[in-house]
């Protein structure tokens, strides 16, 4: 039987195939306590998770804080602007004072990247890498992975294509990373001068990296776009957001391209009429949404790895406490 038996998750560079196959598997248990009427289940009573983001976000620091309520353990946000850091801490200090407060895991989010690998050399809670600068965005892919896996039945051999602004993209490293390691078949394409020297070396394990859009979505059973995000762009990659939006957004006729089953998924948040066409966006084949449910039993699984046990979750940690069973309004 495979196990996570890792501290932290810093990123999925680092894990094997079948660490990740194992956190997706601990992520399909968990995903059915999100449909129950009672979405609660006590792995983690008595535990405490801290959400420390130090960069906005709407869809990662709720979805680990309701991740660790559905799990009962208690959950404490801290974010930048209410944190000691105005007042001069550094991160490290911080995260020593949080951790002398007991907690079982400590999340991150940091513009810096590294900042995770940090805190976790330095501490001796486990830490979740929530999204370091450039980085990797360990959660966002494996939440992808869920869903691609939900809609497709498997990864191996699917023809992925992922668009946009490669170079600043946590989510298209952490992306790639996996989607390769569990045998897709990755094509990138953005603007030439946006694409990672890195990737060179995963170029050998079937990368592969394309001049235009059109030819990223040809035959493509995953279309995945990514957020332009003008807070990281320190130079003029680009003449101006009309041409990006022009060459390397996602446009009704790439669909034609694609498998006729394709489906589209964007991480969030979404410029619309930018990197993505609101009419795609909001269309039969998106599957952003769907996303983002899958990220809550993502993180369950996550917290639950990190701050509870190394195996699936046994079946008495996954029914409410009471009678065991699960009550309907009006059940006797
Ligand atoms: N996908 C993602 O990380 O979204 P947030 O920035 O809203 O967390």
């Amino acid at each position: 039987m495979s196990q996570f038996t890792r501290r932290h998750l810093l990123g999925i560079r680092d894990l094997s195939a079948d660490e990740i196959t194992h956190l997706l598997d601990t992520a399909e248990t968990f995903r059915d306590v999100s449909r129950r009427e009672i979405k609660k289940v006590p792995a983690l009573r008595g535990r405490t998770v801290i959400n420390l983001f130090f960069e906005p976000s709407t869809r990662t620091r709720t979805s680990f804080e309701i991740a660790a309520k559905r799990l009962s353990a208690d959950a404490v946000n801290i974010s930048v602007s209410s944190s000691s850091v105005t007042k001069g801490e550094t991160l490290l200090d911080t995260a020593r004072n949080l951790e002398a407060m007991a907690p079982d895991c400590i999340v991150i989010r940091h513009s810096m990247a590294g900042a995770p690998q940090h805190l976790a050399r330095m501490c001796n809670s486990p830490i979740v890498n929530a999204g370091d600068g450039s980085h990797e965005h360990p959660t966002q892919a494996l939440l992808d992975a869920l869903t691609i896996r939900e809609y497709k039945g498997r990864i191996s051999g699917l023809n992925v294509a992922i668009i946009g602004d490669i170079l600043h993209s946590r989510v298209a490293r952490s992306n790639v990373y996996l989607l390769t390691k569990l045998g897709a078949n990755v094509r990138v394409a953005g603007p030439g001068t946006l694409a990672p020297a890195e990737f060179a070396d995963l170029v050998e394990h079937g990368l592969r990296v394309e001049s235009s859009v059109n030819a990223a979505v040809e035959g493509a059973d995953v279309l995945m776009v990514l957020r332009l995000q003008r807070e990281r762009q320190d130079a003029a990659f680009f003449p101006s957001m009309r041409e990006y939006a022009v060459h390397y957004g996602l446009h009704a006729d790439h669909l034609d391209r694609a498998a006729r089953d394709a489906i589209v998924m964007h991480p969030g948040p979404m410029n619309r009429g930018i990197e993505i066409s609101s009419e795609i966006a909001d269309g039969g084949k998106s599957l952003i949404l769907d996303q983002v449910t899958n990220g809550v039993a993502v993180r369950m699984a996550v917290l639950y790895l990190l701050a509870g046990g190394a195996h699936l979750p046994a079946e008495d940690e996954l029914v409410p406490k009471g009678n065991g069973k699960q009550q309907r309004k009006g059940s006797s």
